[in-house]
């Protein structure tokens, strides 16, 4: 598959296949994780590979299993979510949080060495370590997509990160920016409509 190929046909997969992804597919999906460019050329990354089932569900055990419709409806308006493609996204992926990771062949947990504060960075390149990892997710969804597989994410919640950190035991100074499901797709999923995007309106040449 070629660049091009893999970046188009790359979607958020929530729907999994009981199938396995061999262990030599991941360890290339990894390297290809870092292959991302990086702010201090260090790439001081881990990725926790979870497949043990047992593990998966203690990891999860902190996220929701579902949404009930009303409360679903009130989210959408908390969020004020009104367009209606987005509305759409949201209802096909909040009921799914938990299910698409613990459905999934494994849940990749990457780590970043995190020197500054994440939280309160006092200028933009305290973020830069934090950039950088979310380049090498952005390698693992495409390798996967160009190896027939697919992905999701979920940002940790409240104290999902901390809890993953007692069940995962990643040190102190590692920081975890989200949860990935990578797995052999359903055959017969459907995916939520993309926003259509005007790029000759989003290309600013010279001048805005
Ligand atoms: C920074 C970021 C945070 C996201 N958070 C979540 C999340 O918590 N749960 C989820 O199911 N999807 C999450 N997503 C996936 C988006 O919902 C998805 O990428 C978007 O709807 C576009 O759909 P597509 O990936 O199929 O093109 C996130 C994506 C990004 C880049």
């Amino acid at each position: 598959m070629d660049l091009y190929e893999a970046i188009n046909s790359r979607r958020t997969v929530r729907d999994f296949e009981a199938k396995p992804v061999p262990t030599d597919i991941l360890e290339r999906i990894i390297e290809a994780a870092f292959k991302a460019p990086t702010n201090d050329h260090m790439r001081d990354w881990h990725y926790i590979i979870v497949r043990d089932k047992n593990v998966t569900a203690k990891l999860l055990d902190i996220i929701p299993k579902g949404i009930t419709l009303e409360d679903m409806e009130a989210l959408i308006k908390d969020w004020n979510l009104s367009d209606s493609i987005q509305q759409e996204c949201y209802r096909n992926a909040v009921p799914k949080q938990y299910r698409m990771l613990f459905d999934a062949s494994a849940v990749i947990i990457p780590l970043l060495k995190q020197k500054t504060d994440i939280l309160h960075p006092d200028n933009v390149s305290h973020l830069n370590g934090f950039a950088s990892i979310w380049c090498s997710i952005e390698n693992i969804f495409l390798a996967a997509t160009a190896e027939g597989y697919g992905c999701n994410l979920r940002i940790p919640l409240g104290n999902e990160a901390e809890y993953a950190r007692t069940i995962l035991d990643f040190p102190n100074d590692y920081f975890m920016p989200c949860f990935i499901g990578i797995g052999v797709p359903k055959s017969d999923i459907v995916s939520v409509t993309q926003k259509e995007i005007n790029i000759k309106e989003r290309i600013h040449w010279d001048k805005f």
